[in-house]
């Protein structure tokens, strides 16, 4: 069975990570799919998300990287995937996710979306949060993959030299 991971992933973190290394041990197939037109400003192009996921995710044989634009509901059924997987990290994270699970549902109730729990070490984890800590110069060393941390430094470097 094929599941879709949807989400920003600006950038993956530590935490995304344990959810798709868990998700493919339940399910043949996920497909890790980057939503673009989201209304958040990215600090990471589509494409530069794309290739640090499949960097972080290259360990994993039944995994692979995508971006799509519109509902996710399509994207799942032009993928012939079923189900939808999300996260919650804390109780704040219900309200949100269970409308957007109902809208989901609503707009195709073939497609299921199955939360999984972040582990309990990430739980406070966010790609804003990691990006504002490198921001301020600390260390992310840990809370997100090694080719994110690298990626984050030169990205900041740039745009402090104007680039
Ligand atoms: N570990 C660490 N952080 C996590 C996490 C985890 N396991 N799970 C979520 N997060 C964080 C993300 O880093 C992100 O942080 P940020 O807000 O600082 O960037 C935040 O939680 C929310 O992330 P994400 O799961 O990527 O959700 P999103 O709100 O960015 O994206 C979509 C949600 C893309 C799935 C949704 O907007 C969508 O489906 N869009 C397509 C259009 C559509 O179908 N709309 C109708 C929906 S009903």
């Amino acid at each position: 069975m094929i599941a879709i991971y949807p989400g920003s992933f600006d950038p993956v973190t530590c935490g995304h990570l344990d959810i798709i290394e868990r998700a493919t041990g339940v399910f043949d197939h996920v497909i890790v799919a980057v939503a673009r037109n989201l209304e958040k400003q990215p600090l990471f192009t589509v494409e530069e998300r794309m290739e640090l996921l499949r960097q972080a995710c290259g360990h994993l044989k039944n995994v692979s990287v995508d971006c799509f634009d519109g509902l996710t509901v399509d994207y799942a059924r032009e993928k012939g995937a079923k189900v939808l997987i999300r996260s919650l990290r804390a109780v704040s994270d219900f309200e949100y996710e269970l409308q957007m699970a109902l809208m989901n549902k609503r707009l195709n109730p073939d497609v299921e979306t199955l939360f999984m729990m972040t582990s309990a070490e990430y739980s406070f984890l966010s790609s804003s949060l990691v990006k504002e800590l490198a921001y301020l110069g600390t260390s992310v060393n840990g809370l997100v993959p090694k080719c994110v941390e690298e990626k984050l430094l030169a990205k900041l470097r740039m745009s402090r030299a104007g680039g």
